[in-house]
């Protein structure tokens, strides 16, 4: 076991994040706003000299002021992870694990920053995973670090997942519900503890100008102390059970369909049961993004090279596909034909609030009404710009200003991402935009009996269809 290392003052404590996407990013920022002294690394140029000059590179709450306060002061950018290394004492390694083809996570890039580091490894270091990867990740790096020559009492490796969602990410951060530390040796907790204690010694919130959130100075987070495998299996299965609540209320919500009971209500009087909780109940048209479809492969994956069966995890994934499949079918149900017809879009974006596209179910919902013959115009208030860049506008599909352009004359306008902006929009004006007034509703922002008095069929996710109040006839009724 190392020695143990005294920290005197806990911002002495120089840390370096390699990858600036949304995990390295927020967290050297946040890191920044915790009182320390960052440098965040990338080995792409243009990236460092955008967030050099200020540019965040993605849309994040609170994350464009934090960057002005702290870039250039507290927090540096560059691409030279050796100068990183030899002038900081702990190392997080946030860059990509994307997923292979067989469901793995690809950790190549997590490898090839495992060998850089120790090329200029020369005193004690603590080397930090925050990227989401397998058990066992922890042990690689350090054998790649000992076969690139690197004595082992010069670094511990730690695993210290990351749970913050995008779009609220750095409040997350900064108000976790728990901070994991997954840590075999003694020093290196120490170091890892250090860290964190501005959060969890609550000093952070008693800052005049910290930002807001669930923790306070009287409730600050728990720090969890863990083995290395254990905290590389939590992060995994924090994510999987999540999607596996997610596939739970879509299936739940599809029996709902079937018995013209309410989700919502049934989400309700399950979610008011402490041992379950209310949260990741929302019925949509399933769950996407850069992480849960990700992870609850690579989890699948680690289960089944390990002869475990997790074959639950296979009927998340599966429910998940089938959500967007049963989606199209209620914009058919509701259209009689799809073929020629002209579809409003609302949202692109995985989620609202973010403009990330990444494994966006509405994506694939606009190519499936696309491969149906469907004519979209399409609005997002931030996904537009990627939208376009992966999917190109044609004679088919056009990104309009706003919403009620992409209601315009359409036969339907549907909903595939929960921006709060889409609750508010005016339904008189949305009612005479559209050539017939029908919502098909992926992610239940309105209220059907509001859908109904406005004069629109409103077909929503496991709710009893809505019909104009003086046109409830057979013929507008989507079939069973
Ligand atoms: C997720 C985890 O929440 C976070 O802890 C982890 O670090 C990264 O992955 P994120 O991908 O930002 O965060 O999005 P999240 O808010 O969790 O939503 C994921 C997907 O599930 C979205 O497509 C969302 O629309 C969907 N979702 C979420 C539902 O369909 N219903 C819900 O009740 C909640």
């Amino acid at each position: 076991m190392s020695t143990t290392t005294r920290i005197d003052n806990k911002t002495d404590i120089k840390i370096a994040v390699v990858g600036s996407g949304y995990v390295g990013l927020v967290a050297a920022v946040c890191f920044a706003e915790m009182g320390h002294d960052v440098i965040c690394v990338d080995n792409d140029e243009r990236k460092v000299s955008a967030l050099q000059g200020g540019d965040t590179l993605i849309h994040e709450n609170n994350l464009p002021e934090l960057l002005e306060r702290y870039r250039n002061n507290k927090i540096r950018f560059m691409t030279d992870l050796g100068e990183a290394t030899r002038t900081c004492d702990a190392i997080f390694i946030a860059v990509g694990t994307p997923q292979s083809e067989t469901g793995d996570a690809d950790l190549s890039y997590v490898e090839a920053v495992a060998c850089e580091i120790a090329r200029s490894l020369t005193t004690y270091k603590v080397i930090v995973e925050k990227s989401t990867v397998p058990v066992y990740t922890n042990e690689w790096i350090r054998r790649a670090i000992e076969r690139n020559g690197v004595a082992r009492e010069l670094f511990d490796v730690v695993s210290n997942p990351e749970f913050l969602r995008e779009g609220t990410a750095v409040s997350d951060f900064l108000h976790p519900d728990r901070i994991v530390v997954g840590a075999n040796s003694d020093r290196a907790a120490t170091v890892l503890s250090a860290i964190y204690a501005p959060l969890t010694d609550g000093e952070y919130y008693t800052r005049p100008d910290h930002i807001a959130g669930p923790c306070t100075a009287d409730a600050p987070p728990p720090l969890l102390l863990t083995s290395t495998k254990s905290a590389e299996i939590i992060k995994h299965a924090s994510n999987a059970f999540l999607a596996l609540k997610i596939s739970f209320i879509n299936a739940v919500s599809n029996l709902c369909e079937a018995t013209d009971a309410n989700v919502e209500q049934v989400a309700r009087g399950i979610g008011l049961d402490s041992r379950i909780g209310p949260k990741f109940l929302r019925p949509g048209i399933g769950y996407g993004g850069s992480c849960f479809p990700k992870d609850v492969a690579a989890f699948r994956s680690v289960a089944d090279q390990l002869g475990i069966d997790f074959n639950l995890l296979t009927e998340v994934e599966k429910i998940n596909t089938h959500q967007k499949k049963r989606f199209l079918s209620k914009v058919r149900s509701a259209l009689w034909t799809l073929r020629g017809k002209r579809i409003g879009v609302l949202g692109l974006a995985f989620k609202g609030e973010t403009d990330d596209i990444r494994d966006s179910p509405a994506i694939e919902l606009v190519e499936m009404l696309l491969a149906e013959g469907c004519t979209i115009a399409a609005f997002d208030p931030a996904a537009m710009k990627r939208t376009a860049d992966a999917l190109p506008p044609g004679p088919n599909l056009r990104y309009v200003e706003d919403a009620y352009a992409a209601a315009d004359d359409a036969d339907a306008l549907v909903i595939l991402t929960d921006w709060q902006e889409f609750g508010t929009l005016d339904l008189n004006k949305l009612n005479t935009a559209l050539r017939y007034p029908i919502v098909i509703d992926g992610r239940n922002l309105f209220d059907p009996q509001v859908m109904s008095d406005h004069g629109f069929t409103y077909l929503s996710i496991g709710r009893p269809a809505a019909y104009p109040v003086r046109e409830l006839t057979a013929s507008t009724s989507p079939t069973p």
